[in-house]
This record gives structure tokens, C-alpha cells and sequence, in this order.
């Protein structure tokens, strides 16, 4: 038998367990737009009795996000993306707090950022994405809308080319650093071009053979880049950043004196190195988002590696070219041999 207390007591927990459960069912319910009055537009019903103006319906604007994957130049291939496509759409943007806490450091970004209580309790929509801007993108359903993919091409952000340029500049510290850096290379050098290279290596290596059927980088890619920009300005300096420095200075040629390794030829942190790439004249990039990135910020001249996989890569799924690299970035074509030849495979 229970006693008059136990059972008044018991009561009461089955009343707050009751009370809990309303609770989260009213916050889910709050965050599926269309279903129930969502914050902005149930302010008013505080003032008045009359409902929300119609004008203040079709001004909510909903929150939208992106997935946080990858390192850096994903990081802000994912940034613009949703920059560039909730500003299409209508819709206000917001990143993931993992998003921010990668790109804060480096850049003056603006996206107002989610808590982890709003990452995790909004049910939000996934919609993901290839790799190139398609008309659809301009009419994605729902307020609450999550990109996902690795999107990192300028066909959905170029348009608003000086504001995702204004998101990544650099904060001041940063800038200051890499600018002296640079100005200590210059030595007895009158009319100097920087010209910033990155040699993507790493797990790139072997990924792009055996995954991608493709080739990185050789040292005849890098002759020829480098030859280019010797011909075309009179006092060149290359800065190398790298995640492989000593396959750098194995095959690059530094005989000249216009070869700089970043750090002394050691790997340092990835924010400086961009940092230095962003602030060349121009660049030579080999593949990966990083190198696109400082290329885009840097903004003169660009040379990438072209073709770099067989034409039936499963990479070619994924990645087009035309809309990675901008119209006016110069390819030099990619020595497929190693693929072709009787070794592989
Ligand atoms: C409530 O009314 C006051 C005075 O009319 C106004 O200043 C205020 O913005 C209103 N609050 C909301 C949430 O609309
Ligand atoms: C500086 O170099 C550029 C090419 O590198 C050249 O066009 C320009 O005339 C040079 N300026 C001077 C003052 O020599
Ligand atoms: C080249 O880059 C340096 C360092 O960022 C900068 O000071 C200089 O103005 C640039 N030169 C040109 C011609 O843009
Ligand atoms: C890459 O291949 C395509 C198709 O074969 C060709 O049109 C293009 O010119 C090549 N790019 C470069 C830089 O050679």
C-alpha cells in the first residue's frame, strides 16, 4: 500500500515528467516552420491581440547553415557557398560553431554563428550539393535549410566576388605578419613580384592514384610555372608553402636565388601559410581547395595544374574543372605517364 505521501509525491513526478515531455514536443513543434508560430513573428501577439501582419510573415528569414567539414579551404569553400545561396534564396545565414572556430582566427567573417543547443535541436533540412552552381540552387525550399557537400567552385559565389573577398580579409595581426615576412625577402631587389606557390602532397599522393586515377604535381609542372613567371617579370620571388617541404626542396629548383621555402623549408601552420599565399602578387597552385583559395584572394595571375586525372576518373563525377578554376587561370597540362604506364594498376 502506498502512503497518502508516496502517492501524492509520485503524482507529482508523473506531472513533471508530463510537463517535460509537452515542453520538447513545443520545441520541436517551434522550430518546424509552417507548423507553429516561430519567434519573430510571435513578438507582436505580445503587444496586441490582433495576429502577426502579413508583412512580418513573409520577412522571417528563417535560418539556414552548412556542414562544417574538411580543413581549411573546404571550411571556406562551405562559408561562401552558404553566403552566396541563402542570400539568393532570401534566407539569413548562420554557421556551425566548429565553422567558426577554424575561420575566426584568420578572417573578419560576419555570419552570425549557431549555439550547439541550436545545431542539435532544430530539425533542420539537409540538402546537398555538387560541386557547381545549378538553377535549382536558386529555389531551394524551407527555413530551415542545412548544405551539405563539399562545395568549392566561384560559379556560386563570383558574383558577390568583393563581399566574400571582405568576409576573408585578414585580421590585421595576420596581415602585418605575412606582409613582413614577405618585405624580408625582397633584399637588394628594386622592383620585386611575389609570386606564391603551393605544393599540394600529403595523403594527396597516394589518394590520387589509387582512389582518383590521377597524378599530383611533378617537377616539370613546377618548371614550367615557375619558367613562366621568369619570363614575364623582371625581379620574381617564389614562396613555397607545403605539406611535403622535403620533396620540395628535392625538386625544386632553387639555384637562381629567387626560391624561398616557407619556415625554412619545415611545415608550419596552415593560417600562415595562406596568410603568405593570399598576399603574393600571384600564384602557382597545384590541386586542392587551399591552393583555389589563395589563388581567388590573391587575385593576379594563376597557374594550375590541368587534366590531371585519366577521362574515366570517378573523380570527373564530382569536379568540373570549368567551374574550379576561373576562365582566366592558365592551365598547364598534367603528365598522365605514370598512370598510363605498364606499373600501374
Ligand atoms: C510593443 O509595443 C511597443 C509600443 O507600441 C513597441 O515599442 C514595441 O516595439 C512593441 N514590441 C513588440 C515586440 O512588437
Ligand atoms: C617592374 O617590373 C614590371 C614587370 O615585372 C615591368 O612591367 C615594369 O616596367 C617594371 N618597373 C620598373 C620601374 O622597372
Ligand atoms: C605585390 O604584393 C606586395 C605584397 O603584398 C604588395 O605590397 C605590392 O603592392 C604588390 N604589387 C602589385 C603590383 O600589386
Ligand atoms: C584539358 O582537356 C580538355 C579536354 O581534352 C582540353 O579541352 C583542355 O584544353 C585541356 N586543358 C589544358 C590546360 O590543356
Amino acid at each position: 500500500m502506498m502512503t497518502p505521501v508516496a502517492w501524492a509525491s509520485s503524482r507529482l513526478l508523473s506531472r513533471v515528467c508530463l510537463f517535460l515531455v509537452a515542453l520538447v514536443v513545443l520545441v520541436i513543434l517551434y522550430h518546424q516552420s509552417g507548423w507553429f508560430p516561430t519567434m519573430k513573428w510571435m513578438l507582436p501577439f505580445l503587444n496586441a491581440t490582433e495576429g502577426p501582419p502579413a508583412t512580418m510573415l513573409a520577412m522571417d528569414p528563417g535560418m539556414w547553415t552548412v556542414n562544417s567539414a574538411g580543413r581549411l579551404g573546404n571550411q571556406m569553400g562551405e562559408y561562401a557557398t552558404l553566403y552566396a545561396l541563402a542570400k539568393m534564396n532570401g534566407h539569413q545565414a548562420y554557421i556551425p560553431p566548429e565553422m567558426h572556430q577554424q575561420l575566426a582566427p584568420l578572417f573578419r567573417i560576419t555570419l552570425p554563428v549557431l549555439s550547439r543547443y541550436q545545431v542539435w535541436l532544430i530539425p533542420w533540412r539537409d540538402y546537398g550539393l555538387h560541386d557547381w552552381m545549378s538553377e535549382e540552387y536558386r529555389h531551394i525550399e524551407g527555413k530551415y535549410v542545412r548544405l551539405t557537400g563539399y562545395p568549392c567552385s566561384w560559379t556560386f559565389y563570383h558574383h558577390l566576388r568583393q563581399e566574400i573577398c571582405q568576409e576573408f580579409s585578414f585580421h590585421d595581426h595576420v596581415r602585418e605578419e605575412a606582409n613582413r615576412y614577405l618585405a624580408g625577402l625582397r633584399g637588394q631587389r628594386q622592383n620585386v613580384t611575389y609570386v606564391g606557390v603551393h605544393v599540394r602532397r600529403g595523403d594527396y599522393v597516394r589518394v590520387m592514384h589509387q582512389v582518383w586515377k590521377g597524378v599530383v604535381a611533378d617537377k616539370a609542372y613546377l618548371d614550367k610555372a615557375m619558367g613562366y613567371f621568369r619570363a614575364r617579370y623582371q625581379e620574381p620571388v617564389f614562396v613555397v608553402t607545403s605539406n611535403g617541404m622535403d620533396w620540395c626542396r628535392e625538386n625544386i629548383d632553387a639555384s637562381r636565388g629567387d626560391v624561398y621555402f616557407s619556415g625554412d623549408g619545415k611545415e608550419s601552420s596552415p593560417g600562415r601559410d595562406f596568410a603568405l599565399l593570399a598576399h603574393c602578387n600571384h600564384t602557382i597552385m597545384t590541386i586542392g581547395t587551399f591552393g583555389i583559395w589563395a589563388a581567388y584572394l590573391a587575385g593576379g595571375e594563376t597557374i594550375y595544374l590541368a587534366n590531371y586525372t585519366l577521362p574515366d576518373s570517378p573523380f570527373l563525377q564530382l569536379f568540373k574543372p570549368e567551374a574550379a578554376f576561373l576562365p582566366e587561370w592558365i592551365g598547364i597540362e598534367a603528365d598522365l605517364s605514370p598512370l598510363r604506364g605498364g606499373t600501374s594498376g
